[in-house]
C-alpha cells in the first residue's frame, strides 16, 4: 500500500471503488465513495468496525450536502458559520445514502472538512466521501500518514499524505434530527462556540447506546494503561513521592524530569495540546513503560474534548 501525495491518483482509486486514507484538519479518515456499497463495505472490513457504528459523510460544500440530506434552517446556519471546519451534523438522510453508511438510521452525519487536500479531493472527484477515522476500531485516531500506515497499511489501497493534522482530535458532533440539538461528541469545535449561538446544549453521553459509538468509554485505547490525575499539580505531587522508573508522563506545564515524559505544551495552550495528544499517546507504545500518567485540563474550550479523550483512554 503506497503513501502517495498525488490527489488525482487518490481520485482514480476512489472512483474505482477503492479505499484511501485522507488527511483532514482533525484526524486522518479512511475514505470511500459513500454511494458505492462495495467501497463502504471495504471501509468497515478494513477497520474491523461493527456495522452498527455509522460513518460520517464528507462533502465539498452545502450544495453537495443537499444531495444526500435534508437540511433545515438551523443546519444551514451552522454549516455557513462553522464549515469548512471540525463540525459534524446529524441530519435526516435522503434515500440515495446506502443504509450501510448510516447503519440503518434514518439520519446521516455530514461534515465539510477544512483541509486543502481533502477539499481538493472532494471537488475533483465530485464524490460524497464516507470516512471514519483511519484507525482499527477502538484504537487512537491517526494524525499522520505514518500512523495510518502502521496499523492499516496492508488493508487499504493508499494513504494520501497531507502532513500532520492541525486540530488533532475528531470533529464535534451535533445531532439536529430531534426536537432540540444535542451534543453526541465533544471535539475540535469548542463547545462554547456552539453555545454562543445555540445556548446550552444537552449531551447524549450514555455509553450504552449504539447511536454514537464514539461515546464508548474504551474508544481511545492507547495500548498501555493510563492513570488520569485531576491536575498537573496532583500528578507532580504523586510523581515526587513514588517510585516512577517505568511511568511515562504526559503533561502540560513546567518541565518535569522523568525517564519517559512528553510535555504537550509548556504554556498549557489547548490547541497545541489537542494537536499533539494522539501522536504522544501512540509514541508511548514504543517505550518500555508500564503505565502512562496524564492529567486533566481546565473544562473550557478544547479542554473539554481533550479531557473526554483522556478519560476514555483510562484503564
Ligand atoms: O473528525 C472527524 O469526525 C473524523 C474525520 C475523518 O472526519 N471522523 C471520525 O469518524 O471521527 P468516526 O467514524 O471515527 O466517528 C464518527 C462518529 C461515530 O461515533 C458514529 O457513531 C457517529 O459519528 N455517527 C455517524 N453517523 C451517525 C448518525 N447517523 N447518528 C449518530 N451518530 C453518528
Ligand atoms: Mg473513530
Amino acid at each position: 500500500m503506497p503513501i502517495i501525495t498525488d490527489i488525482s491518483k487518490a481520485v482514480v482509486l476512489l472512483k474505482e471503488g477503492g479505499i484511501v486514507a485522507i488527511p483532514t484538519e482533525t484526524v486522518y479518515g479512511l475514505a470511500g465513495d459513500a454511494l458505492n456499497i462495495k467501497a463502504v463495505a471495504k471501509i468497515f472490513a478494513a477497520k474491523n468496525r461493527p456495522s452498527f457504528d455509522p460513518l460520517i459523510v464528507h462533502v465539498s460544500g452545502i450544495e453537495q450536502a443537499h444531495s444526500i440530506a435534508y437540511l433545515n434552517e438551523l443546519a444551514i446556519f451552522l454549516l455557513e458559520k462553522f464549515s469548512p471546519g471540525p463540525l459534524t451534523l446529524v441530519v435526516p438522510k435522503k434515500s440515495v445514502v446506502p443504509d450501510l453508511v448510516t447503519s440503518g438510521h434514518p439520519t446521516v452525519a455530514i461534515r465539510i472538512p477544512n483541509h486543502p487536500v481533502a477539499l481538493e479531493l472532494l471537488k475533483e472527484s465530485g464524490l460524497c466521501i464516507a470516512a471514519p477515522s483511519a484507525n482499527p476500531f477502538g484504537y487512537t485516531s491517526p494524525t499522520t500518514a505514518a500512523h495510518v500506515d502502521e496499523f492499516l497499511g496492508s488493508r487499504i489501497d493508499a494513504v494520501l499524505d497531507g502532513g500532520a493534522c492541525d486540530v488533532g482530535i475528531e470533529s464535534t458532533i451535533i445531532d439536529l434530527s430531534g426536537d432540540t440539538p444535542k451534543v453526541l461528541r465533544l471535539g475540535g469545535l469548542p463547545y462554547e462556540e456552539l453555545t454562543e449561538v445555540l445556548g446550552e446544549l444537552p449531551f447524549q453521553t450514555s455509553s450504552s447506546t449504539p447511536h454514537a459509538p464514539g461515546m464508548l468509554t474504551s474508544h481511545y485505547n492507547p495500548g498501555i494503561s493510563l492513570r488520569l490525575f485531576k491536575s498537573y499539580s496532583e500528578l507532580l505531587c504523586e510523581f515526587n513521592t513514588t517510585d516512577t522508573d517505568r511511568v511515562g508522563l504526559l503533561y502540560s506545564g513546567k518541565e518535569i524530569k522523568a525517564n519517559f515524559a512528553i510535555n504537550l505544551s509548556r504554556e498549557v495552550v489547548l490547541v497545541e495540546i489537542a494537536s499533539k495528544l494522539f501522536h504522544a499517546l501512540r509514541s508511548f507504545d514504543k517505550t518500555h513503560i508500564d503505565v502512562i500518567w496524564a492529567h486533566e485540563l481546565p473544562e473550557v474550550g478544547l479542554g473539554m474534548a481533550i479531557n473526554d479523550r483522556l478519560r476514555r483512554a483510562q484503564s
